[in-house]
C-alpha cells in the first residue's frame, strides 16, 4: 500500500501561486516516480481574501489545517493591506497555533550559483540555521504607556522560556548529529548585553551539550556572526538562535547562497503539522509575468518531502534542481533566468530520476 499525504496549499499573494504551481508540478512528478501520492487541497488565504472579506485565518480553516500532513505555502503579503495584518493574522498565527517551534533554514550554495562572497563556493557555504519560531520578540508582549503624548513609552518584551529553548536546542543538537558533517553546533546570541535571555539560553545549551559529547559546541554573538557569514562561512555547520536573530541572519544567509530565488525553509513541529515556504516575499511587481524564479518554492517542496519521510524523492528533487542550475539556468533573478517560471518547473521535472 503506497503512502498518501494530504497537503494543504496556501498559494497566497503576488507571485506565490506561480511559484507554488511549479512546486506542485515537480512534487506530483516525484510522487508518481517514487510510488506515493499527494492530495493537494487549496486554501484561499492572503491579501486578496482579506480585502474581500476582512478575514485573515478563520478558525474553521485553522481546524482543518490541524489535520493535514503538511502545509505548502507560497507567499503572504499585499501592497494594499496595512503592514502586520497578514503577517500576524496568517503567517505568525499559523506558526504559533500549530506550535511550529523550529524555523529550519538551510543556507546552501548550489553549484553554478553566484554568491556575492569572493573566493567562496559550495564547499564553504553549506550550513543550517535552526531559528526558534514561537517565542522571543514575536510573542507580541508589550504595550504603550501615555500613547500619543510627549512622554510616550513603548515596551516590547522578548519572552524566552526554558521549555521553548530546550526543545529548539534539542532539535538543533539532533540535527547536528544526524547531519554528521562537521558535527558542530554554534549558539548565536548576545550574551554581552541581553544577559537575562542569553543567560538562560547559555545555561540550557551548556547543560544539553553534556548529552552530546560527539557534538562540538561553539558560541558567537549575533553581530559577529553577520561578519563571519561573509568572511568565513565555512566555519558553520548548524546554528541555533532565537526568533528575532534567526529572522535577521537568515536574510543574510539567503543572500550568500544566491538570493531569495533559491532560499527555502520549513516551520517545523516535529510532533505535529509543519509548513514549508520559500523565504522570499510575494514580489508584487513580478506577479503574473511568468518570470519569477520558482526554485525556492520547489526546494521548499523537497524539504517538505524530507520531513514527511520521503527522503529519496526529496533528494531526487534537490538533484534535479542542481542539474537545472548547472545546465540551463542563467541567473536566479526574476526575468534573467533565460527561461520562464513554468519552463524552469518543466526542466526540474525533466531531470527527476
Ligand atoms: C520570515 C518573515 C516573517 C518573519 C515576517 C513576514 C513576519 O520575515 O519568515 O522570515 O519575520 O518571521
Ligand atoms: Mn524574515
Amino acid at each position: 500500500m503506497p503512502s498518501s499525504y494530504n497537503i494543504a496549499v496556501i498559494a497566497g499573494d503576488g507571485t506565490g501561486p506561480e511559484v507554488i504551481s511549479e512546486g506542485i508540478k515537480v512534487l506530483n512528478a516525484a510522487a508518481s516516480l517514487f510510488g506515493f501520492s499527494l492530495n493537494f487541497v487549496n486554501y484561499d488565504l492572503g491579501g486578496a481574501r482579506y480585502l474581500k472579506t476582512g478575514e485573515t485565518l478563520p478558525d474553521s480553516v485553522l481546524d482543518e489545517l490541524r489535520r493535514v500532513n503538511a502545509i505548502y505555502l507560497g507567499a503572504i503579503g499585499h501592497p494594499d493591506v496595512p503592514p502586520g495584518t497578514l503577517e500576524k493574522g496568517i503567517l505568525l498565527k499559523l506558526r504559533f497555533e500549530l506550535d511550529q517551534y523550529v524555523n529550519l533554514r538551510p543556507v546552501k550554495l548550489y553549484p553554478n550559483v553566484e554568491t556575492p562572497i569572493k573566493n567562496k563556493g559550495p564547499k564553504e557555504i553549506d550550513f543550517i540555521v535552526c531559528r526558534e519560531n514561537t517565542e522571543g520578540f514575536y510573542v507580541g508582549s508589550g504595550g504603550y504607556f501615555k500613547k500619543g503624548t510627549a512622554d510616550e513609552i513603548a515596551i516590547q518584551e522578548s519572552i524566552n522560556t526554558r521549555k521553548g529553548i530546550e526543545r529548539l536546542l534539542r532539535y538543533a543538537f539532533e540535527t547536528t548529529r544526524a547531519r554528521g558533517k562537521r558535527k558542530k553546533l554554534t549558539l548565536c546570541g548576545k550574551t554581552n548585553v541581553l544577559t537575562y535571555a542569553w543567560g538562560l539560553w547559555t545555561r540550557t545549551f551548556q547543560e544539553m551539550a553534556k548529552e552530546y559529547p560527539d557534538v562540538q559546541t561553539d558560541y558567537a554573538h549575533v553581530d559577529a556572526i553577520c561578519m563571519w557569514f561573509v568572511k568565513n562561512p565555512e566555519w558553520f555547520d548548524v546554528i541555533a538562535t532565537d526568533n528575532m536573530f534567526g529572522d535577521i541572519i537568515t536574510d543574510l544567509g539567503a543572500m550568500i547562497q544566491g538570493g531569495m530565488g533559491i532560499a527555502a525553509g520549513g516551520n517545523i513541529n516535529p510532533q505535529g503539522v509543519s509548513m514549508f515556504e520559500p523565504i522570499g516575499g510575494s514580489a508584487p511587481k513580478y506577479t503574473g509575468q511568468n518570470i519569477i524564479n520558482p526554485l525556492a518554492g520547489i526546494l521548499a517542496g523537497s524539504l517538505m518531502l524530507e520531513t514527511l519521510g520521503e527522503k529519496v524523492a526529496a533528494k531526487s528533487i534537490e538533484d534535479a534542481v542542481i542539474k537545472a542550475l548547472t545546465k540551463d539556468i542563467k541567473s536566479l533573478e526574476a526575468g534573467r533566468m533565460g527561461h520562464s517560471t513554468s519552463e524552469v518547473g518543466d526542466l526540474v521535472e525533466g531531470y527527476l530520476s
